[in-house]
């Protein structure tokens, strides 16, 4: 058994908490920690940091954990520790990172890996430099529906795709007279909030990997809430856009459609669907399922106003069985980067990676704010 220390900042909020300590980290020492491929298993020993020590030593009672912190610097100069994580607020990220890269931690951290492409790819260089294995969340890739809707693909099901259509969003209730389902910081710009800071990162991952590279990206943000009210339950301005609508030109021609917003009421089946057009078929995948439609399973449709619809139109789609299992998606990436830490291997989801995702963040709202579609240069 190896164990390997992993410095956790931002444990205390919803993410780090949730999926990457609870669901992930310790998911894999219940399960007696990660089996390697020469045999040997590593067991991960988290050693949370933040600023409130009383919450982090109620987390470690909660968890039967023993190291914690509010010492950042110190947490790095022990040579103890091997990796550094970063779940905290996005404008918090980019110092702490570039802090762990100078102490020669390898680092894994939350998108988007800073608010700006300039420092992104600062953080991803300096990585480099230091020789160390770095690694960024893309956990949409691992959803159920997602891992479909990628197989269809590298089956050829579709033929060849002409489109892509992302519906994401549900409604954020502004805190007045229902409390607001989302930290408020979400919806300050200048505390790194934005529909297109958040999503277009997951975007740029999930299109490049799934579908084909981006090309170009046309994009429209709205503040459509302009006040809210926050967790202590004061009055703010939202000075970030809560919602945004974006066209984008991927290899091939093909062309993607994307709305995200925190400002529309649900009528999916899921939070977020992604359709996808080809010439031999269709299909619809969501967080967890996936429906398709063959070329010939295709209705032939007549526009008649006069008459009702004839057609069970989602009565003829086909649900995608799931032959596989599916376990946590965090907790997938978490054993394949922390695979990649002990054995060397090349990891995919890397600095660069998330730098693509603030290019197309960065582009996204430039693009808004310019009105105009703007090209993605390769970095
Ligand atoms: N991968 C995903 O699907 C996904 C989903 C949501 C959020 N995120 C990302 O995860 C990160 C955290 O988001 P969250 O929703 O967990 O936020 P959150 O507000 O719930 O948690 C933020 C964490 O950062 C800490 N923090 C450090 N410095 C802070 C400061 N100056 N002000 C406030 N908090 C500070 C907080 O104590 C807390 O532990 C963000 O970068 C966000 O973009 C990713």
């Amino acid at each position: 058994m190896r164990k390997v220390n992993i410095i956790m900042n931002g444990v205390t909020g919803r993410m780090g908490y949730r999926q990457h300590l609870v669901r992930s980290i310790l998911a894999i020492r219940e399960q007696g920690g990660l089996p390697l491929p020469g045999g040997e298993v590593l067991y991960p020993e988290p050693v949370l940091v933040g600023r409130n020590a009383a919450k982090l030593e109620a987390l470690c009672a909660q968890h039967n954990l023993s190291q914690y912190t509010t010492d950042l610097d110190a947490a790095l100069a022990d040579e103890a520790n091997e990796i550094y994580f970063d779940s905290q607020v996005t404008t918090a990220r980019v110092a702490a990172l570039t802090k762990a890269i100078g102490a020669g931690k390898h680092i894994y951290t939350e998108k988007p890996v800073a608010e700006s492409l300039d420092d992104a790819l600062g953080l991803a260089k300096l990585a480099e430099a230091k020789g160390v294995r770095h690694g960024v969340v893309a956990d949409k890739l691992y959803l159920p529906g997602l891992r479909k809707l990628k197989r269809l693909v590298d089956s050829g099901f579709f033929g060849r795709i002409l489109t892509v259509r992302i519906d994401f969003g549900y409604w954020v209730f502004e805190g007045d007279w229902q409390p607001a389902q989302r930290p408020s910081w979400n919806y300050r710009s200048e505390d790194g909030g934005g529909m297109i800071l958040d999503m277009f990162p997951h975007w740029r991952y999930v299109l490049d990997h799934v579908i084909a590279p981006v090309r170009s990206v046309y994009a429209q943000s709205v503040t459509h809430i302009p006040a809210r009210w926050d967790e202590q339950g004061a009055e703010y301005a939202a000075t970030a856009d809560d919602a945004a609508y974006a066209v984008l030109e991927l290899e091939g021609g093909i062309v993607a459609q994307i709305n995200s917003s925190w400002a529309t009421r649900v009528d999916r089946t899921e939070l977020v669907t992604f359709h996808v057009d080809g010439t031999h078929g269709s299909a619809v995948a969501g967080l967890r399922g996936c429906r398709i439609q063959h070329r010939n399973a295709t209705p032939k449709p007549v526009w008649n106003p006069d008459l009702p619809t004839s057609h069970d139109f989602r009565g003829l789609w086909t649900e995608v069985p799931d032959n596989d299992v599916y376990d946590n998606g965090f907790k997938v990436q978490w054993e394949e980067y922390l695979t990649a830490v002990a054995t060397g291997a090349p990891y995919a989801h890397d600095l660069f990676a998330g730098a693509r995702g603030v290019q197309l963040a960065e582009l996204g709202t430039q693009s808004a704010r310019e009105g105009r579609k703007l090209e993605v240069p390769a970095l």
